[in-house]
């Protein structure tokens, strides 16, 4: 519900789970009041807004008004040059002449329902209810229009700005953000999910302090070293309790995450596209939009945040078709074989595909061109005659006269100099084709701003999916952007060369997305090089990390699900000892942390011994009866592996019927006491629960005060009676809630 007192001039914004407050100052720009737990409908905010501001060392606005200081005020939009120094939220200029604009409000309009545009992400929904501000600056003849969009049943707010052109000059816009979050507060924590390939989304929380704190990405993609999620936490904040904003943005190019801390205390989150290397040309009567952002905050910790943003990508990211749609298990043959294969071993592959109850079967890197390395053949997407001598399509038959679906890996925005493509067009690659360039994994970027090239991508991806009737693409991107230049843009927009370049790829997968509404894209950057909202509005899931070894996929899911739900994190059960690390981990281990998300398996299954495929398949059917419950469930994490020997984390039905535990020990312990409990959230307490592992049933009140008992291991003199033991113990516990009521 959108409140708005006209003569009060405040907005407040209000759902079931928060109040979102603000109004227009004395110079027409807008103050922000209030962002928190639900309000009343007719609360007073005058106490916040007639505060006369008495803070010294400020700029005055006005000459005669020694009160009013945009360097002392809260705001929704900041800007330089007029009393405040902050980081602004926009810079204009033309030439070498900065601006200063003063945007003041005009009007507002009220929209409901959020569409969904198939070649833009952002969040939709029949739920929506928008606020369009509109201010204008009215010298330079420019709107801003700010919008802010809220549903009743979140804490959410999703946010955008768009500037429109009415003058006769050009203004090249340097820096614009989607939104900015000020809070009356700076005893809080920055926390972002950061790392390295192999080692994504961990988590990281550092203690606030005056002056800027930031992550963002200048590789052209968000990156595997920061995500485009920040959250700002109250000192005590934990999983459970305490107060905590979050910041996300729908983006998958270059990003800036920051929050700024004035003298005063005030944190200042800005968060849009990255100013480095931006720079828009804005033409009379053009309109530039910026990428959606979502705030989010609440005052029960890191979980609820949690729950609001996996809502909001199951329910208005992704693609809703992809809800009911039963997700592949897939046999995936890059740590199977990497380049090493061909039709013949590939259909062996398929038929323990089957044995094993998977269903589809990926063909990953190296079944085009002559690609018998990463050094060749990028860009040519026609199979490789010498691995398929009976053609794809041929073998695409056979795949699916076994009952499997068929998959195939692209790697779409890249061409390698060694390829006909390159031979054929080197001006469609980034950067000048006469001068030294940088290659990563010998590759070198498309410009995905030339939409030559993404006609070319069109019809030779289009010609293999109708060829292979394929269900399943792998889209991968496995180097960052450097050099950035476009044969194809004159000099004067070479500035907007990286975001026209994201804006390209969402071209060529939106096509896909309408055009074969059966595909299911998973999405890929060298593991979870690109793991962010823009992505997930295109292919429901995510290969979340290049490293599958069970330990470290711990941290790296943990993390990951701090924003994103279940049904996005693609996890394989891979080989040990493991590719990337050479850990040995158990089976049973590897499968347990790879059940919560999209199960899949990536290894040569003809060197299992028949005990291990029979394991394999016990796990499928199981994961079979779960994933209902895993994709549509609310998850929670219970232990963190970034403190402990220990994780755990569980899922439990929207209905409270059902529940599934995932529990963890990295490392065996000597001596341990041999009744150690986990404890349990979001049960029904006066129900009771059936536990499947030992055949008990306690009630939810027990389960979440005292919790499910945790299996004994072998602690030095207890052999007989331990139930596991060595290192990497695990266990998965399903518990039912059964019709009977504590009395
Ligand atoms: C990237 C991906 C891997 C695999 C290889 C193939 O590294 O993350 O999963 O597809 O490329 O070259």
């Amino acid at each position: 519900m959108i409140i708005i007192d006209k003569d009060k001039k405040i907005f407040h914004l209000r759902t079931k789970k928060m109040s979102y407050v603000f109004r227009i100052l004395k110079n027409g720009s807008l103050g922000h009041l209030y962002y928190g737990d639900t309000l009343s409908e007719d609360e007073n905010f005058d106490y916040l807004a007639n505060v006369e501001n008495k803070a010294a060392g400020t700029i005055k606005y006005y000459e005669n008004d020694s009160k009013f200081s945009l360097g002392a005020e809260t705001s929704e939009f900041n800007i330089y040059g007029t009393g405040d120094f902050r980081q602004p939220a926009i810079e204009l200029r033309i030439s070498n002449r900065l601006f200063y604009p003063e945007f003041a409000y005009v009007d507002h309009e009220i929209t409901y329902r959020k569409e969904r545009i198939p070649e833009v992400p952002r969040v939709y929904g029949d739920e929506y209810e928008n606020l369009t501000i509109t201010l204008k600056d009215k010298n330079l003849n420019l709107y801003l229009k700010l919008n802010y969009s809220i549903t009743d049943e979140s804490s959410a707010i999703v946010r955008s700005s768009s500037l429109i052109n009415t003058s006769q000059h050009t203004y090249t816009i340097s820096r614009f953000m989607s939104g900015t979050l000020d809070i009356p507060s700076a005893d809080l924590d920055f926390i972002s999910l950061s790392g390295a390939w192999l080692r994504e989304r961990h988590l990281v929380r550092q203690p606030l302090r005056m002056g800027i704190q930031s992550v963002g990405s200048v590789r052209g993609a968000s990156s595997h070293q920061q995500n485009p999620f920040i959250m700002l936490a109250e000192k005590n904040a934990n999983e459970f309790s305490g107060t905590v904003y979050a910041a996300s943005l729908v983006y998958s190019g270059n990003f800036l995450a920051q929050t700024e801390v004035d003298e005063w205390n005030v944190s200042r989150i800005l968060i849009g596209i990255n100013p480095m290397n931006f720079a828009w040309q804005l033409k009379p009567g053009d309109e530039f939009k910026t990428p959606e952002c979502i705030f989010a905050v609440t005052q029960k910790g890191f979980n609820e945040i949690s729950h609001t943003f996996h809502n909001i990508i199951n329910d208005n990211i992704v693609e809703q078709r992809y809800k009911n749609f039963q997700r592949p298990i897939v046999v995936n043959s890059w740590e199977a074989n990497y380049f090493n294969f061909d039709e013949n071993s590939l259909l062996k592959l398929a038929d323990l595909t089957t044995k094993i109850g998977a269903d589809t079967l990926i063909v990953d890197d190296g079944w085009f061109g002559e690609r018998d390395s990463t050094k060749k053949s990028l860009g040519d997407w026609f199979e490789d005659k010498r691995k398929f001598p009976h053609g794809i399509g041929k073998f695409a038959e056979h795949i699916h006269e076994k009952g499997l679906k068929l998959g195939l890996w692209f790697e779409p925005e890249m061409v390698d100099p060694d390829s006909d493509l390159y031979r054929a067009h080197p001006e469609w690659s980034i950067g000048k084709i006469d001068q030294r360039r940088s290659f990563g994994r010998g590759q070198l970027v498309l410009d995905m701003a030339n939409p030559e090239v993404i006609d070319y991508l069109i019809a030779s991806i289009d010609s293999m999916i109708e060829r292979t009737k394929l269900d399943y693409i792998k889209w991968d991107m496995n180097r960052n952007i450097t050099e950035a230049f476009s044969n194809y843009l004159d000099n004067e927009h070479q500035g907007e060369l990286l975001h026209r370049y994201i804006m390209g790829v969402y071209k060529l997968m939106s096509h896909i997305c309408e055009k074969y509404p059966d595909i299911i894209i998973e999405n890929c950057a060298g593991g979870g090089g690109r793991f962010d909202l823009g992505m997930l509005y295109y292919s429901p899931q995510i290969w979340t990390s290049d490293d599958s070894d069970g330990v470290e996929r711990l941290m790296i899911q943990y993390g990951t699900s701090m924003c994103y739900p279940l049904s996005s994190l693609s996890n394989h059960v891979t080989a040990v000892p493991n590719h990337q690390i050479d850990r040995v981990v158990p089976l049973n281990f590897r499968n347990n942390v790879s059940t919560f998300g999209v199960l899949g398996y990536e290894l040569d299954l003809s060197e299992l011994s028949e005990d291990e495929l029979n394991e394999i398949k016990d796990q499928v059917s199981e994961y079979r009866k779960r994933q209902k419950l895993i994709f549509s469930g609310t998850f929670s994490r219970l232990k963190s592996p970034f403190c402990g020997n220990e994780t755990a984390w569980q899922v439990v039905s929207k209905n409270k019927e059902e529940v599934l535990v995932g529990w963890y020990k990295v490392l065996a312990k000597p001596n341990q006491r041999n009744q150690s409990y986990l404890k349990l959230v979001g049960l029904e307490k006066d129900y009771y629960y059936s536990v499947s592992n030992d055949d008990t049933i306690h009630s939810g009140a027990a389960l979440m005060n005292m919790g499910i008992r945790l299996p004994y291991d072998f602690n030095g003199a207890n052999q007989e009676t331990a139930q596991i033991s060595g290192d990497f113990q695990s266990e998965l516990f399903t518990l039912r809630k059964v019709n009977k009521k504590v009395i």
